[in-house]
């Protein structure tokens, strides 16, 4: 699908303003993400870190569990926003894949500067999907 320049605009200012409460006291590598869903609502989430390092929640998924919980479950796109415009994690990856391989991922970095657009499909190549379970 494409992003209208207002929505990805959005998104963006989303993901950037919420990096702000990224919760990341040991890594200090601060995550936003905003989650836009097929019925037009935004979702956020950020990382939230914890002393017992793996159990650390990526932003990413905070977003995702966020939007689920509220109902929805149809994504198009994503904006992660990263001091440097990192990459999603493999297990991000795979928690969108299940959602669906179309949704458009938008890496920014912390001025809001849009570095990359890729689509899930693209960052996870031979995604393990629910159909792989009935094959
Ligand atoms: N992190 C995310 O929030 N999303 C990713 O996809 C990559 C990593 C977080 C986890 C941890 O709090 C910090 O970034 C450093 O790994």
């Amino acid at each position: 699908m494409t992003l209208s320049d207002n929505m990805r605009q959005q998104l963006i200012q989303a993901a950037k303003q919420v990096r702000k409460r990224a919760y990341a006291p040991y890594s200090n590598y601060q995550v936003g993400a905003a989650l836009l869903t097929s019925t037009g609502k935004i979702f956020t989430g950020v990382n939230v870190e914890n002393a017992a390092y793996p159990d650390t929640i990526c932003a990413e998924r905070s977003a995702v569990v966020c939007a689920v919980s509220a109902g929805e479950q149809k994504f198009e796109a994503i904006v992660v926003a990263t001091q440097n415009g990192g990459y999603p994690c493999g297990s991000c990856r795979q928690v969108l894949a299940e959602f669906g391989l179309d949704i458009e991922v938008l890496l920014i970095d912390g001025e809001g500067n849009l570095l990359q657009q890729n689509t899930v499909r693209d960052l996870l190549p031979g995604a393990f999907q629910n159909k792989d379970l009935k094959d």
